[in-house]
């Protein structure tokens, strides 16, 4: 459907050069075949950059919703949309087709419509990987509600902290969450949030486990209840091109965590147009992106792109691992998978285990093959091709961003070349450039410098929530003229790039941001804690780890009894105001911290000593106190 659709290398060229020679008339030529209510005045406007006031297809109208259900409901009416795997293999799958899904969004739709969410509400969504999650997602956006999903693994804390900025109305939630052997209470998790967050008058609550909770009167109600009398029909709300669609929290190098915004009308082109490039995307593929809808990625290619495209996207509640790491192999030989997304992290954790999980399966449906969230090293991508792809399958190695709304740089499978830890070229409509320290683009191959990004694209992120200063002072002011990314990243000699990492104090852990200052922050609430200094160092695993460097308030333990107790104290504080998935791998205790004259923490000798060098720390003449890097030294964990 979508009328640019590059499917040779000489296309690839080709449509490179046209994105940038005539950007107007490629991004029209992408956006042609959707569903408009009306048409765009202009097709890029506002301003780039230092502003960061893009806009895209400005004065149209339209629903991402017609575009992803109505407009298929022609000719793909008893197609395959969303296919529902269980965190338990035990348990019957589910399988929807457009009709019925189109049916479900419009229910759920009206449900919401009922409790009183309306066009610009903030609805915010904690709920487990069911499908009730995609349609309350798909709801939000047929009645122009701005959905905001926060993955059910942060805390009360990190969710109220969310909410109110946000300002919601609204909460979805479910009586209960299964993750692998994990449970997880989300209903209560949701009722202690909201201890804090004034603005949210109702929650509605999803029954699917069936575990006991408490409802609060006028407060909560339940989903099951609640749909019973609404109509399986919801006109769908006709959205401007540049109101926002969701708010997506993401962690930048300071304590608080931004809500990324991205609106209609761009969001829908870029997902549309990466998903079906990308992954060269046909008729019958059964399409499966492991990433839970929390975080971008769920968004973006569990949801949004496969749906725009007409595609069956696979939906999985579980974990790789669970209840045998041959999982993941079992879920695509039983649907059928072809195309088959994940994360660096899930395939280390998986090369961690015995081959054989792999190879008890055929995995023949499999024809493309994906990584998203952080460089793939070399010996995760060969065997990925190898034991999975059975040498036959292209690789793409995606590299995006929360911000950037999809994919940027990537093979185009089967297409462009695909190495292994490179990301590749940039997609049609990306210009990519290296940045010195100055802001000075550097020229030719074999280069590295600070990666941005030098033209808008229909998918670049509007604002931060409530703060547009942020977004400005974060992306765009930095180096005038461009977007910056805050990765690192090398260009080969052929021109391919390969990302080196972040350049900011962000560190990624299994493919999930956590700003050093945020988990900082957190340590800090414990009451053992006086200061503290966190930075990312190589895992074998999770691809960086977190290294906390803490000063206690009472010096220096002396038992290891009071060292459990500071470490479970710190270990707490984390879970508390973050949630689990940002507890530290280590935790030092320590006296002083590497501080410059000026009260400075010098960041870079914590992170040699954090990644296991002892020589070559640089100069350490300018610390107020050079021995406290001794210390530190001897007590490496
Ligand atoms: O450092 C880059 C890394 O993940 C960051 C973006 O994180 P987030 O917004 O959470 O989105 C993750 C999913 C798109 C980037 O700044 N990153 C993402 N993909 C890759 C990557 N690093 C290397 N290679 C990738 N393919």
């Amino acid at each position: 459907m979508s009328a640019i659709r590059t499917r040779t290398l000489e296309e690839y060229h080709a449509d490179y050069q046209h994105s940038v020679e005539d950007p107007d008339a490629f991004w029209a030529a992408v956006a042609e075949p959707f569903t408009w209510h009306r048409k765009w005045d202009t097709v890029r406007g506002g301003e780039f950059s230092p502003a960061g006031t893009s806009t895209w297809y400005a004065g149209a109208t339209l629903n991402l919703t017609e575009n992803c259900l109505d407009r298929h409901l022609e000719q793909r009416a008893n197609k395959l949309a969303i296919i529902y795997e269980p965190n338990d293999p035990k348990v019957r799958h589910l399988r929807l087709t457009y009709r019925e899904l189109h049916a479900r969004v419009c229910q759920f739709a009206n449900v919401l419509k009922k409790n009183g969410v309306g066009k610009g509400d903030r609805v915010v969504l904690y709920m487990p990987m069911i499908p009730e999650l995609a349609v309350a997602v798909l709801a939000c956006a047929r009645i122009g509600a701005v959905h905001g999903v926060i993955f059910a693994g942060f805390s009360a804390s990190a969710i109220a902290d969310r909410v109110n900025d946000a300002q919601a109305t609204c909460i979805l939630t479910a009586d209960g969450l299964n993750r692998g052997a994990k449970q997880i209470p989300v209903k209560s998790v949701v009722d202690e949030a909201l201890e804090t967050c004034p603005s949210v008058r109702r929650v509605i609550v999803v029954e699917h486990t069936g575990w006991p909770v408490e409802m609060q009167g006028g407060r909560d109600a339940w989903y099951h209840e609640e749909v019973a009398d609404v109509d399986k029909d919801c006109p769908a709300e006709v959205m401007a091109a540049e109101d926002p669609l969701f708010i997506l929290y993401t962690s930048g190098s300071t304590g608080k965590p931004k809500g990324v915004v991205h609106t209609q009308a761009g969001y829908m082109v870029w997902a549309d147009y990466t998903f079906r490039n990308v992954f060269q995307i046909e008729e019958n593929d059964v399409f499966w992106c492991t990433a839970d809808i929390g975080w971008v990625t769920g968004h973006t290619y569990g949801l949004y792109g496969p749906l725009l495209a007409g595609g069956t996207t696979l939906l999985f509640e579980g974990v790789p691992t669970y209840p045998s790491p041959g999982r993941f192999w079992e879920v695509i030989d039983k649907h059928h998978v072809s195309v088959f997304y994940t994360a660096p992290t899930a395939i280390r954790s998986l090369m961690a285990h015995s081959v054989d999980h792999v190879l008890a399966y055929s995995l023949h449906s499999l024809r493309v093959l994906g990584s998203v969230g952080e460089p793939i090293n070399e010996e995760a991508w060969y065997w990925y091709d190898q034991h999975v792809g059975k040498g036959r399958c292209p690789i793409v190695d995606t590299w995006w961003q929360t911000e950037t709304g999809g994919i940027m740089i990537s093979a185009l499978a089967g297409i462009t070349l695909s190495v292994p830890a490179r990301a590749g070229l940039p997609l049609p409509g990306v210009q990519p450039v290296l940045l010195n320290q100055d802001g000075t683009e550097i020229e030719g191959n074999n280069q590295e410098g600070y990666l941005a990004i030098k033209a808008s694209w229909p998918g670049v992120i509007r604002t931060t929530w409530g703060d547009h200063e942020r977004a400005r002072q974060t992306y765009f002011q930095p180096y005038p003229g461009y977007y910056f990314t805050g990765d690192g990243a090398r260009r080969d000699a052929q021109g391919l790039y390969r990302i080196v990492g972040r350049v900011d104090d962000v560190i990624n852990v299994s493919g999930h941001r956590f700003g050093t200052a945020e988990i900082e922050n957190a340590i800090n609430q414990s009451d053992y804690v006086v200061e503290s200094a966190v930075v990312g160092y190589p895992h074998d695993v999770k691809g960086q780890g977190i290294y906390a460097y803490v000063i206690c308030r009472h010096g220096l333990p002396t038992t290891d009894l009071e060292t459990q107790k500071a470490e479970a104290s710190i270990i707490e504080a984390v879970v508390a105001a973050i949630g689990r998935i940002a507890k530290p791998d280590k935790i030092q205790l320590v006296s002083g911290l590497p501080k410059t004259r000026s009260g400075k923490i010098m960041r870079r000798i914590l992170r040699k000593v954090a990644e296991g060098e002892t020589t070559n720390l640089g100069d350490v003449t300018t610390l107020l106190d050079p021995q406290v890097v001794d210390e530190i030294l001897g007590g490496r964990k």
